[in-house]
C-alpha cells in the first residue's frame, strides 16, 4: 500500500523529532524540515530508514515565503504530496516582562512562530487534497497568563485563531484541522527560555506532577491525524498533566 507523507517542520529536534518517529511508526512517509539543524535531520532519516520507513529532509525556513512554497512544491513532487502537516517549527526566547522584552526578539517570534505558521497553513490550504489532516503546535501558556510569557503566549493564540478559521474556510474540503497544546516538556526551548526556578514553579502547578514526555505530545499529534479522530475538526487538544 502507498505510503501517506507527513510533513513535520522543525523535525530536527524536541518535539518535531519525536512526532516525526511516532509518525513513521504509524507507517507515514516523513518529511523532515528543519532550518539549522541538518545534523539532526539527516540522522533522524537515516534511523528512519534504517528502521524500514520513508523519509527525506527538506531545509525551509518557515518564516520564509519562498522557502515555504519551494518544500512544498518538492515534498509533492518527490513524495507524492503532503496528506499530513504538523506546524511544530517553533522558538521561544528568554521570558521577560513586557516591559523588559527586546523588540527583535519579539519580531523573530512573531515570523517563526506565526508567520511561518501561516504560510505553512496557506500551502496546505492550497496543495492539500481531500482527507489531509492538519495540526498545528500551540501551548498551554496561551491559558496559563504566565508573567514573562505575553509575546510568545500571543503568538501561539495567533496559532490557534489561524487555525480555527482555516476549519470555516476548509468546510466540505475533507480536510480536518485541529491544535494540540502542550504543556511543558524538556526541550531545548523550554531549557533556552526558562530558569530552573521557572521550570520547577510550573512543575508545582501542574497536577500530574511532572513535565511531559515529548512522546506524550507526538501520541496526541498521532491520534489526531488518525482515522481514530475522523470527526475530530477544530479542537485544540491540551496534553499538559492538568495544568490549565
Ligand atoms: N517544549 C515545550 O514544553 C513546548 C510546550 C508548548 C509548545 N511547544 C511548541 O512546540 C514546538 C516545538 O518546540 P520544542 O520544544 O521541540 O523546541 P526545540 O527543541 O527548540 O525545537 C524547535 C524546532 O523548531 C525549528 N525551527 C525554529 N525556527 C525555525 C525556522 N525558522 N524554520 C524551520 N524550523 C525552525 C527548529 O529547527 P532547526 O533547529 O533546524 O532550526 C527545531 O526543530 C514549538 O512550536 C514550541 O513553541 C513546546
Amino acid at each position: 500500500m502507498q505510503r501517506e507523507t507527513a510533513l513535520v517542520t522543525g523535525a530536527g529536534r524536541g518535539l518535531g523529532r519525536a512526532t516525526a518517529w511516532r509518525l513513521h511508526q504509524d507507517g507515514y512517509a516523513i518529511a523532515v524540515n528543519y532550518s539549522q539543524s541538518s545534523d539532526a535531520a539527516d540522522s533522524l532519516v537515516r534511523e528512519i530508514t534504517a528502521d524500514g520507513g520513508v523519509a527525506r529532509a527538506y531545509h525551509a525556513d518557515i518564516s520564509n515565503p519562498q522557502d515555504v512554497a519551494s518544500l512544498f512544491e518538492r515534498v509533492c513532487a518527490e513524495m507524492g504530496g503532503v496528506d499530513v502537516l504538523v506546524n511544530n517549527a517553533g522558538v521561544s526566547p528568554a521570558r521577560a516582562p513586557i516591559r523588559d522584552y527586546d523588540v527583535n526578539d519579539f519580531d523573530r517570534m512573531l515570523a517563526v512562530n506565526v508567520r511561518g505558521t501561516f504560510l505553512a497553513l496557506q500551502q496546505a490550504a492550497r496543495r492539500m487534497r481531500s482527507g489531509g489532516r492538519i495540526v498545528s503546535i500551540s501551548s498551554s501558556t496561551v491559558k496559563l497568563d504566565a508573567p514573562g510569557a505575553g509575546p510568545y503566549a500571543a503568538t501561539k493564540g495567533a496559532v490557534e485563531r489561524l487555525s480555527a478559521i482555516l476549519v470555516k474556510e476548509l468546510a466540505g474540503s475533507g480536510i480536518r484541522v485541529n491544535v494540540v497544546a502542550p504543556g511543558l516538556a524538556l526541550t531545548d526551548l523550554v531549557i533556552e527560555s526558562n530558569t530552573e526556578e521557572q521550570i520547577e514553579e510550573v512543575k508545582q502547578m501542574i497536577p500530574m506532577g511532572r513535565l511531559a514526555e515529548p512522546q506524550e505530545v507526538a501520541d496526541a499529534v498521532a491520534y489526531l491525524v488518525s482515522d481514530r479522530a475522523s470527526f475530530v475538526n477544530g479542537a485544540v487538544l491540551s496534553v499538559n498533566g492538568g495544568l490549565v
